[in-house]
């Protein structure tokens, strides 16, 4: 059956950061790749006054920053065509009529009845705007599909996240939530799937006979910056923890789903959170530290004693057939030396003719950021009459084939959203196994201190990170590599858009 895409989008939390900074910016980019549907329509709600004009000339600086290579003014000027701005009190009921009256007018003129509900607002109002869209009989739409497209954070435990959860799920079903984790759109992160279960060579290995550990690691150079108030009450373990490591954990571990349809991806994820060990009874110190880099406290609306965390490393197991015995070890900071995101498989070494002829496991790097690739390191002989062993890297770096022109997640999210594909979205079931995983970390110091090490800004993380790997090569491979690919060698794309992509053009 032929999807219907047609939709008028609604943001609420038209004036903010992640509007600007990140939606259109994406909406500007699925125009000009012509996968915007014609009749689509955007109505961008915010709480301060403004005019559409005055809205749009704001919104052309955003799109213009953020994507500075494929901007044109002319081709803003038709998706801004498409844009109204409304003003609206999140929690003031009688605004929702007002709502209503300009949708109904709206549908009068012919505008797409199919909605996308996207909340990009801070998550106290979540609750709020859902109710009220259904007070105001805005949620009541018999004649075209309705979705809810929810931000993170979804909670800031289990008991928060499913109050949340039943309240939304009382105005919308399951199937019409689309819960964010833009890591799961990551194009490096989608394809962990294709590496593993379109090669037979991985998949094969794949598993605690010949993996030794997987690391996991997403490293920030940047601090808190401006977020310092959400953050300090949020801590890394649940900023990035319970959800973009996770997920990459699941995607990276999970068996191969029997399609790849949204349920068939999403059971297997939930089975493996159902099968991480959690660390209840266990001596926390072996398997988690907490590092807080110097200066965190000093930042703006930082409390001046704080126990956050801006850096979490953990060990973890999954007791399953495929994994028993595996550590996978995740590390997430800010304001450490260099951005990057990689998974690492440490394979198990073999060693059949003696010490002087072993070099280093065999290494799978999967690059996620900024470069994206992959980096399979072998063990091969030297040329010349002395035997010697070197280590060899074949190198896939899609960053330099593609000119570093991924689409960005939101991309992807918006048109999967429009779509009605919700296999990157977080289904209720993972995010409450998460949850109760986080939960049973942070429930352990209840009423007392977490032991927090500081750590210099722009290093490589607190001290004990070095000793924490206790199996194989004992090393966090991300820290190994000195080089990254240059995008020197890779020409100005100011005509020469992109490899993939239809571009429209200017008229
Ligand atoms: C967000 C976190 O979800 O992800 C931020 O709230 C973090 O603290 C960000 O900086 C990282 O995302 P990315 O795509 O820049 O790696």
């Amino acid at each position: 059956m032929e999807k219907d895409l047609s939709n008028t989008m609604i943001i609420f939390g038209g004036t903010g950061d992640l509007t600007h900074r990140k939606l259109i910016p994406a909406l500007y980019q699925l125009y000009i790749k012509c996968y915007l549907p014609d009749d689509f329509s955007l109505l961008c709600i915010g709480r301060r006054h403004k005019t559409t004009e005055e809205y749009v000339a704001e919104l052309r600086e955003s799109v213009k920053k953020y994507t500075s290579r494929t901007f044109k003014d002319e081709l803003f000027d038709e998706l801004a065509a498409k844009i109204r701005y409304f003003t609206l009190n999140f929690d003031a009921p009688e605004d929702y009529e007002m709502l209503r009256v300009e949708i109904t007018a709206r549908e009068e003129k012919g505008f797409s009845r199919n909605y996308l509900f996207y909340l990009a607002v801070s998550p106290e109002y979540f609750s709020p705007i859902v109710e009220n869209l259904k007070a105001s009989g805005i949620r009541d739409n018999p004649s075209g599909w309705e979705r809810l497209v929810i931000e993170k954070p979804f909670g800031k435990d289990l008991e928060s996240a499913t109050a949340l959860n039943d309240n939304i799920t009382k105005v919308f079903e399951e199937k019409d939530i689309y819960r964010i984790d833009h890591y799961v759109a990551k194009e490096m992160i989608q394809n962990i799937t294709m590496l593993r279960f379109q090669n037979t060579i991985f998949e094969s290995l794949w598993n605690n006979k010949y993996i030794d550990n997987i690391q996991i690691n997403v490293l920030e150079k940047e601090g808190v910056g401006t977020r310092g108030g959400y953050y300090d009450h949020t801590g890394a373990l649940r900023d990035m923890v319970q959800n973009h490591l996770l997920q990459l954990l699941a995607i990276t571990a999970m068996e191969p789903p029997i399609s790849l349809e949204a349920d068939d991806v999403r059971n297997e994820k939930v089975r493996v959170f159902e099968a991480v060990r959690d660390y209840g009874g266990m001596d926390l110190t072996d398997n988690v530290i907490f590092g807080q880099y110097e200066g965190y406290r000093d930042e703006d609306k930082v409390a001046k004693d704080s126990q956050t965390e801006t850096l979490v490393a953990a060990k973890i197991f999954i007791d399953n057939e495929r994994w028993r015995g595996v550590p996978f070890y995740l590390v997430t900071g800010k304001a450490l030396k260099k951005k990057t995101a990689q998974v690492t498989v440490e394979f198990k070494r073999m060693n059949p003719y003696g010490d002087d002829f072993i070099k280093e496991p065999n290494i799978l790097e999967i690059k996620i950021q900024p470069d994206e690739g992959i980096t399979f390191h072998l063990n091969v002989k030297k040329p010349g009459v002395i035997d010697e062993m070197v280590t060899a890297e074949m190198d896939y770096c899609q960053s330099c084939m593609y000119l570093y022109d991924s689409p960005d997640s939101y991309e992807k999210l918006l048109l999967d959203a429009m779509i009605g594909d919700s296999t990157r979205f977080t289904r209720w079931d993972e995010l409450s196994l998460t949850w109760k995983f986080i939960d049973s970390i942070l429930g352990r110091f209840n009423g007392t201190k977490k032991h927090l090490e500081t750590y210099a800004v722009s290093s490589d993380g607190p001290e004990s990170l070095n000793s924490f790997i206790d199996s194989g090569s004992k090393k966090w491979w991300y820290l190994n590599r000195d080089y990254q690919w240059s995008p020197s060698f890779i020409s100005p794309l100011d005509e020469h858009i992109s490899t993939g992509f239809n571009i429209r053009q200017v008229p």
